[in-house]
């Protein structure tokens, strides 16, 4: 299933902005009309007012949503993702020098360095429950002592408009021409990702819950 969640996203990539109704999502906040898209905006406020970083990592990157947001309090970011379709179409979006690729698989990834912020949008809930303990502790390896940590997500228990839940962590996804593919989907307890992070060595964890989304900081322990 997590071959088969790649190559969803190979496929998606070139109608993904699209299926997420970006200029909506993106709009200023007196315009995002939906509560929807409210929150979407609020996490994307979050997440801007974070820094300035030096070296930033952005993990599942995807299209460059997330990267818009973070890249003007950044001076270097790496952007990784599994999907070369996927970094073609960031790097054709974004187009800056300051923005170094990565393909890479998240599940055989060990981090090459420590960045001063790690961020990711939309990926946890592509984790399954038994590799979060793996994944944790290699994201603290990515992260220097004193670095920070942000990280958006779908949780459990909401009445949710962007991907209804599925049965248990498997979910189907229909791309434009019909086509059916098999992906992860948990939709993690916030408290339950706060602790877990707690115990993979991050500090100072904040996180808000909303209607839709939850989006938290860490900091990684001295
Ligand atoms: C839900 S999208 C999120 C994209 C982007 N962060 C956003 O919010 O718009 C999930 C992303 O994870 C990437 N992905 C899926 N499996 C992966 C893996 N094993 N390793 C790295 N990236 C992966 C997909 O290519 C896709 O870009």
């Amino acid at each position: 299933m997590l071959d088969e969640q790649i190559t969803y996203y190979r496929e998606r990539a070139r109608e993904y902005d699209a299926s997420l109704n970006q200029p909506d999502r993106l709009a200023e906040a007196a315009t995002r009309t939906t509560p929807l898209d409210q929150e979407f905006g609020a996490a994307m406020d979050a997440l801007g007012r974070l820094g300035p970083f030096d070296h930033a990592l952005e993990l599942a990157c995807g299209t460059g949503i997330w990267t818009a947001v973070a890249l003007p309090r950044v001076a270097r970011l790496t952007a990784l993702d599994a999907a070369p379709e996927m970094l073609e179409l960031h790097r054709r979006k974004l187009a800056d020098p300051r923005i170094r690729y990565q393909q890479a698989d998240l599940f055989a990834w060990e981090p090459a360095r420590e960045y001063d912020f790690v961020f990711f949008a939309f990926w946890l809930s592509h984790v399954p429950r038994d590799l979060l303990d793996g994944f944790l502790d290699t994201l603290r390896r990515a992260v220097r002592p004193g670095g920070q940590l942000f990280c958006v997500d779908e949780p459990e228990g909401t009445h949710n408009a962007v991907a209804p839940p599925g049965a248990g962590h498997r979910q189907a996804r229909r791309l434009a021409d019909g086509r059916e593919f098999t992906v992860v989907k948990v939709y993690y307890d916030p408290q339950d990702v706060e602790a877990r992070l707690a115990q993979h060595g991050f500090t100072a964890i904040q996180v808000t819950r909303g209607d839709y989304f939850f989006w938290l900081t860490a900091t990684r322990a001295p």
